[in-house]
């Protein structure tokens, strides 16, 4: 592959944070003396793969995105653009507002700070490869379908089951379809929308640590993490 790839890094960050359920939205919340989302950004930023970040924000929260992008000193944000009424929205808020070209388009969860430069810089090449790339690390408990009743279904085989994380890259043509032609998918994740069109997505395994924050607990557990580092 000659030439470097023009990469541009999405941050979804306009969730309410309602399983969190802290006064303070969820982007703003307080980990390891910063702003959560100043983690992942840093991380983005560091990157020497990474060309450009976008965030999406809730839109009475851009002002004070920017202004934290400003005190942290990130210097590859282009732009803090309006989300909308779900992840899924968000990031096709941020998809209408990319303009210049890019050769691939990622995006990673503003609720994800611990995720490395390997992770991204990887899932960037491996989406110039195969054209779609998720990071997720195998599954660890033994995972039941239920029959939406209450009741199981039956067992899943677990060495097929993955839990999809983020990085999720694409080549940017690829995603620009998928966002912009009206196709619709589960709002949590990219990747079911490349899926659901019939295209291959390819699997980087990740680390447990790159978790993302929902809930209380999940904001300790990340403390515990930085406090090990
Ligand atoms: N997100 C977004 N726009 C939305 C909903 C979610 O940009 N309308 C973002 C969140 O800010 C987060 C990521 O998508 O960085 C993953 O979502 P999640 O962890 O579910 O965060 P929230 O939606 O904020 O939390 P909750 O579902 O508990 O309300
Ligand atoms: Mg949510």
């Amino acid at each position: 592959m000659a030439g470097k790839i023009a990469a541009l890094a999405l941050v979804p960050a306009a969730g309410c944070g309602r399983r969190l359920g802290t006064r303070t939205r969820k982007p703003f919340v307080t980990l390891g003396g910063k702003p959560l989302i100043v983690h992942a950004l840093e991380t983005l930023d560091s990157c020497g793969s990474v060309d450009a970040i976008m965030i999406a924000a809730e839109r009475p929260y851009i002002k004070r995105l920017e202004d934290i992008v400003r005190r942290y000193r990130i210097r590859k944000v282009i732009a803090v653009v309006a989300g909308g009424r779900t992840r899924y929205h968000s990031v096709k808020n941020c998809i209408r507002a990319v303009r210049g070209h890019f050769d691939v388009i990622l995006v990673h969860d503003a609720a994800r700070p611990f995720v490395d430069k390997k992770l991204v810089e990887d899932s960037i090449m491996l989406a110039m490869r195969y054209g779609s790339c998720i990071v997720a690390v195998p599954e660890s408990d033994t995972v039941k379908l239920s029959d939406g009743k209450g009741f199981v279904k039956r067992t899943l085989d677990r060495r097929l089951v993955y839990r999809a994380q983020t990085p999720q890259a694409f080549r940017a043509d690829i995603i620009r379809k998928l966002y912009l032609s009206g196709r619709r998918g589960p709002s949590t994740d990219d990747a079911s929308l490349a899926e659901s069109a019939g295209l291959k997505v390819k699997i980087l395994e990740g680390s447990y640590r790159n978790m993302k924050v929902t809930t209380k607990e999940d904001l300790k557990a990340g403390e515990a993490i930085l406090s090990c580092a």
